[in-house]
């Protein structure tokens, strides 16, 4: 029987709703966290859906409604590549929204993707975090995730250590993962589940069967590691296109 309460899902007749409702809910989320505490902590995710929503932010009149220089971005994950890569979520983020709203550099915190192991860079991302946060376990305004039709989510794939036996660090490296590039840094369960707000951004058929087998299915977070996306004191919210959803009743 799960603790967790049900699942709160949104649905949206096509990709284009689906980035409109989740630029809406970033600029909200923006807002209040500024008004609340003077700065909004956000984490984005990569691959080729949050592209749409980058789009919205930088563009009138959403950029125009965030305080962007109290705005400081991180990465849920990366993959170990430079910052100029086309493989980078760095890059991808920097060249649909970062480069075209005035947050300050410094306020822009990629993981070190160069000059040392994939485990320096997580452990080095996880210190700069705890430090910027002044907490050891960093507690993220918003954390922006997808999924993969394999139920990844971040960079935590299937089979892998953190999804079968999850640990207690914030960060980890990832070897081997079976989405290119192999080598890659993710933020652990831990991290993630420390968020005031989670936001599951997911949109196309290929991907139904996963968001089905994960709604309505058994909890097997090994196999279908998004499923340990349960945030211990905030709220997760599963946004998706109804060619995502088609497979939920
Ligand atoms: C990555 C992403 C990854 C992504 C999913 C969905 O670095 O690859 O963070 O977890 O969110 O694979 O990717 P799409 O949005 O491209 O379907």
């Amino acid at each position: 029987m799960s603790t967790h309460p049900q699942p709160d899902i949104h649905i949206f007749p096509t990709p284009a709703a689906l980035a409109d409702e989740a630029a809406r809910r970033f600029v909200a989320l923006a807002q209040a966290a500024i008004t609340a505490r003077e700065r909004f902590t956000v984490a984005f995710s990569g691959g080729s859906t949050p592209r749409a929503l980058h789009q919205r932010l930088a563009s009138a009149p959403l950029c125009n409604a965030i305080d962007w220089a109290k705005v400081y971005v991180y990465w849920s994950d990366e993959r170990l590549v430079p910052p100029d890569d086309a493989e980078s979520n760095f890059r991808m983020a920097r060249e649909t929204l970062l480069d075209h709203v005035p947050i300050p550099a410094a306020n822009i915190v990629p993981v070190p993707t160069v000059g040392g192991t994939t485990e320096d860079a997580a452990t080095a991302y996880a210190e700069t975090m705890i430090a910027q946060f002044g907490s050891e376990l960093p507690q993220f305004d918003l954390i922006l995730l997808g999924m993969g039709p394999d139920g990844h989510t971040a960079s935590l794939f299937p089979g892998q250590p953190e999804p079968t036996a999850p640990g207690d660090a914030l960060v980890l490296a990832v070897h081997h993962a079976p989405k290119p590039p192999p080598d890659r840094v993710s933020f652990s369960y831990k991290l993630i589940n420390a968020a005031r707000t989670v936001l599951l951004f997911v949109a196309g058929a290929d991907k139904a069967e996963t968001v089905r087998q994960v709604l309505r299915g058994a909890p097997d977070r090994a196999k279908l590691p998004v499923q340990g996306v349960q945030p211990t004191h905030g709220q997760l919210s599963w946004l998706l296109d109804e060619a995502a959803a088609r497979d939920l009743q």
